[in-house]
């Protein structure tokens, strides 16, 4: 019986059997709650419903089961919120407003799919093994896998067009009889197992310039997008989502305003899966959270996101999730917190926040699944700091743990530079591990050209300073030289469209291309302005117009543009001869 209400944060008594994080039925609409507290006579329940027509005296009963998605084919293409209820069905049932308490399965039970088993009766399987797939999307082919804790011989596996609660496979186990179906679950706070992390060695490729040349991150790799209002960093988890090479996108909207989850909503299941045509939706699991959303429902969103992703890994896939923003989410505990009147810590945070920000990115990893194949999840978080002041607790438990910092700079957005990621500021700590990947996959000489550039960037920075003090004019030409290749760096490499169609996405060899070509441009210079040629002669030149050209075409005609820009290269030092 309920005895308390504060909010989403509900005391009651008489609760059967309470275990800490067990699922009960709160009020007479049954609403969503799990036990966060547990006292001798009363239990604390945190309620991921709407609670404001809960009253006093109504009921509490207990499922006996911790907070679980459900996994199985269906998943793909759905959008959730944070406790994996069907948000389109749920609107079809309740109205635009989510009804308390409805009960919707989050996958459609009644659908057929056609189930092709890869194991045979008499089959030695254990836990996480594959038994068989299904085509789930024209993208995906979702793997069945024995759910963890089960093992022993099949006994019986059969062909043919299931539901996802239909019985496939009988497992005979050395505690009796397991039937398998293609629909298991899984408590959301708990990782998945799995046999071992691999090191991070190769790169996610997102077809994002900065990223991936200077700034990159690793299959199974952690990475933070701090950025104040308005930088980027939505557009720059967008641009992820779509164009990088991960099998498949699961992205929590967490606790963003209304609009812009709409519009993201509205758009992306629109969107085309850049390599094979086809919608992106069908390798994408979209969890959504506005900011009018019951804010336990956010708490659990990232966790719900993490055991759905974890699941696409153990089937061996490459598996990207974005959480946008985690601050939101943050202030979500915050909340929590306060209503179980616990000690606040740092800026009314529990003190809990940044253990719990690094159990989620430790949930990150490429690995040897259960069944022995690989798969990773890749986890990037953006984190929205009040007035973009990073040095508050969200941003800097975040910045603690995960291995690359994409700063992401008011001042460059406003000066339109996009993506608008500080290139002083940023760093990838997978940069050694990713060596040997970039050097075998795009060429040897990958590390010092993309050192030699960031070199100029940084000298650039120190030349500024020096203009400040003394003016242009009176810098020495070499210094010119510095900022005048830097300039090419910043507009024609590290500017990148996110809404052009070519400038979106630039490949890695494109990218090669692109870099090398300023560096052949930077050593002409350098050479020319050694032959007595001013700086200033190098204004508006034809192998500069080449390489601005450079990332707006097509791979296939890359090649004529770099011929072009060597023609175009010679005619540097010709100004001396012409002279
Ligand atoms: N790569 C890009 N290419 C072109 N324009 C961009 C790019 N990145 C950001 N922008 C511009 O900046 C605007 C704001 O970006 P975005 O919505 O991603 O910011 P945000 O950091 O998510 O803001 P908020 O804090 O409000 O969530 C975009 O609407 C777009 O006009
Ligand atoms: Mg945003």
């Amino acid at each position: 019986m309920i005895t308390r209400i504060s909010g989403a944060v509900v005391e009651a008594i008489d609760v059967d059997k309470p275990k800490m994080n067990d699922i009960v039925r709160v009020g007479d609409a049954g609403l969503i709650g799990e036990i966060v507290r547990l006292h001798e006579d009363k239990v604390v329940i945190q309620v991921y419903e709407d609670t404001t027509d809960l009253r006093v005296g109504e009921k509490a009963v207990n499922t006996y089961a911790p907070l679980s998605v459900k996994l199985a084919p269906g998943l793909l293409g759905s959008i959730f919120d944070g406790v994996q209820r069907p948000l389109e069905k749920i609107m079809e049932e309740s109205g635009d407003f989510i009804q308390k308490g409805v009960n919707v399965d989050p996958l459609d039970t009644g659908k057929r799919w056609k189930f092709n088993p890869k194991a045979k009766a008499g089959d030695e399987v254990g836990q996480g093994s594959i038994i068989g797939d299904v085509d789930e999307t024209s993208l995906v082919k979702h793997k069945v896998l024995v759910p963890v804790g089960i093992s022993g011989t099949i006994e019986s596996i059969e062909e043919g067009e299931f539901t996802i609660n239909d019985t496939i496979a009988v497992i005979k186990t050395e505690k009796g009889k397991s039937e398998i179906k293609m629909m298991q679950e899984w408590p959301v706070r708990k990782s998945r197992p799995v046999v071992e992390k691999f090191p991070p060695n190769i790169p996610l490729i997102t077809g994002q310039r900065v990223l991936d040349t200077f700034f990159p991150v690793a299959k199974g790799g952690t990475a933070a997008i701090p950025g104040p209002f308005g930088s980027g960093k939505t557009v720059t988890q967008n641009a992820l989502a779509k164009w990088s090479d991960a099998d498949i996108i699961v992205y929590v909207g967490c606790g963003e305003r209304g609009n812009e989850m709409t519009e993201m909503l509205s758009s992306l299941p629109k969107l085309k899966d850049p390599k094979s045509g086809k919608p992106l939706m069908n390798r994408t699991i979209l969890i959504a959270n506005t900011s009018n959303m019951p804010v336990a429902a956010r708490e659990a969103s990232i966790y719900t996101g993490a055991a759905i992703a974890e699941y696409y890994r153990d089937m061996g896939y490459n598996v990207a999730l974005m959480a946008d923003s985690t601050s939101r989410w943050a202030e979500a505990l915050r909340e929590l917190s306060g209503r179980l009147e616990e000690m606040p810590g740092e800026e009314g945070y529990p003190a809990y926040l940044s253990s719990k920000i690094a159990e989620f990115y430790e949930r990150a990893g490429r690995v040897k699944t259960l069944s022995g194949k690989t798969g990773s999840l890749t986890l990037i978080g953006a984190v929205s700091p009040p007035g973009g002041d990073i040095s508050e607790p969200v941003a800097q438990s975040t910045l603690r743990v995960t291995r690359v910092f994409w700063a992401l700079d008011a001042s460059l957005a406003n000066a339109r530079h996009f993506p608008s990621i500080n290139w002083l500021n940023s760093y990838s700590l997978y940069e050694e591990d990713l060596k040997d990947w970039y050097e075998t996959n795009v060429n040897k000489g990958w590390s010092p050209l993309k050192m030699e550039l960031m070199g100029v960037l940084a000298r650039e920075a120190e030349v500024n300073e020096v203009v400040q003090l003394v003016g242009y004019d009176a810098l020495a030409e070499s210094d010119k030289l510095t900022l005048d290749i830097a300039k090419v760096i910043r507009e024609d490499f590290l500017q990148q469209n996110a809404f052009d169609d070519i400038d979106a996405f630039t490949s890695i060899t494109k990218q090669y291309n692109i870099l090398n070509s300023i560096k052949r441009l930077m050593e002409a210079e350098r050479k020319a302005v050694e032959n007595q040629i001013p700086v200033s002669r190098f204004q508006g030149i034809k192998a500069k117009e080449m390489i601005a050209k450079m990332k707006l075409v097509t791979d296939d005609r890359l090649d004529d543009y770099v011929k072009e820009f060597d023609g175009a290269l010679g005619e540097i030092n010709a100004k001396k001869e012409a002279e």
